[in-house]
């Protein structure tokens, strides 16, 4: 079974190919095209900047999968597409074209189905995907199996070839989501924690730009903290820990974000450009958002049992975050924790794919169709 998939969700634009042969799972292609340039001049994806993007990036993202993994061969027909593929492109004349081209130059062998994520995600966005995926699967004749994002950013273990031990508690932390997700199966979940508010990333990105770091934010708030090197800091700075002792799972960080902007108004000119209060102000902010994110963790684990422990989403890039995950794991001795590798934590499509291998079973095309603000636990 070879799947193709395709994310679209926010800023990425993302074609893997993964293979699952006697119940063995192997990547054979993963291409991200990143618009990280483009959203900086904004400090934050703009979705109809990012859409023309994903429309601009999609063909030429699925040519190069399909070379890397050999699935492709030179020998296409100039065809006209059938009224169904029309249809289904109608708002996308321009995708319409170039897969006319594609097509009359390429024929693809061996996929077996066409795997997109639907949502959760900016909608203009996940529209591109999933009618490109919809056209596609027409085309090829393939099913097509809907992917909830956060499923992709939770099982990503899939490509190490893990099994996981039940129950599994997954957190994760990106631009647009902070959950915390227990799953008693491979198929059973529920949702025990969310941010109230702003997820962990998007606070990163918001000091970030308060700061003038420029974005996305997390990776540099992260470097600026890192410059801190003796730990022992000048300013005495002291955000909120907000949530960190509530009796629930819950978190927020708007509030985060908003004492950063206070400290930093409250200061002169002078030291809102100085280095060295940068550096302790990003320190203590990701000290913030990393003590709330693992005690609420820690407190999941013991409270619910948890034999296994999945962390995934673009900010679980963050080094400290990592090195702390660590210290817990060695802490807990006998319970496994998962960090996605270099590649899987910000979004792409392989954790699409590899999603996709647990599904069973595939919707009508016409059934299908993106859902901004689907949830962990909403049947598809
Ligand atoms: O999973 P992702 O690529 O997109 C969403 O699904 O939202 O996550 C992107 C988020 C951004 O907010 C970015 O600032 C954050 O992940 N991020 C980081 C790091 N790398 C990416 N946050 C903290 N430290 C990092 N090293
Ligand atoms: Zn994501």
């Amino acid at each position: 079974m070879i799947i193709l998939a395709i994310e679209t969700s926010c800023d990425d634009t993302g074609i893997a190919i993964v293979e699952k042969k006697d119940g063995k799972i192997k990547t054979l292609s993963s291409v991200v095209s990143s618009q990280d340039e483009i959203h900086k001049k904004w400090g934050g994806v703009y979705p109809t900047e990012a859409k023309r993007e994903h429309q601009k990036n999609i063909i030429p993202s699925l040519e190069e999968a399909l070379k890397k993994a050999d699935l492709i061969k030179e020998g296409g027909q100039k065809k006209t597409f059938p009224e169904k593929i029309k249809d289904i492109l109608q708002r996308e004349e321009h995708l319409l074209k170039e897969m006319e081209i594609f097509f009359s130059k390429y024929e693809t062998e061996k996929i077996d189905a066409i795997a997109v994520t639907v949502g959760p995600g900016l909608e203009p966005c996940l529209w591109v995907g999933v009618n490109f995926a919809k056209a596609l699967a027409f085309y090829l004749q393939k099913p097509l199996i809907p992917v909830n994002h956060i499923m992709g950013h939770i099982f990503y273990f899939l490509k190490e070839g893990a099994s996981i031990e039940y129950p599994a508690l997954a957190l994760t932390v990106s631009g647009g989501h902070t959950e915390l997700v227990l799953m008693e199966s491979p198929t059973s979940f529920s949702l025990i924690g969310k941010t109230r508010d702003d997820a962990a990333g998007e606070c990163f990105d918001k000091i970030a730009r308060i700061l003038g770091l420029g974005y996305p934010g997390g990776p540099l708030v992260s470097l600026k903290a890192a410059e801190v090197k003796d730990k022992k800091t000048t300013l005495n700075i002291n955000l909120p820990r907000p949530m960190k002792h509530t009796a629930d799972y819950d978190f927020s960080f708007s509030g985060l974000k908003t004492a950063v902007l206070y400290d930093f108004k409250s200061r002169s000119k002078d030291t809102q450009k100085n280095e060295n209060y940068i550096r302790e102000m990003c320190q203590e902010a990701e000290n913030a958002i990393i003590d709330v994110l693992t005690f609420k963790l820690e407190k999941g684990i013991k409270e619910l049992k948890a034999k296994t422990v999945i962390l995934g989403g673009g900010v679980t890039a963050n080094k400290a975050l990592q090195e702390k995950i660590k210290s817990m794991e060695q802490e807990f001795g006998d319970i496994k924790f998962f960090l996605p590798p270099k590649g899987l934590s910000t979004d792409n499509a392989e954790m699409i794919a590899l999603a996709a291998t647990m599904k069973e079973g595939t919707k009508k095309i016409d059934d299908i169709k993106p859902n901004a603000n689907l949830k962990i636990y909403d049947k598809m």
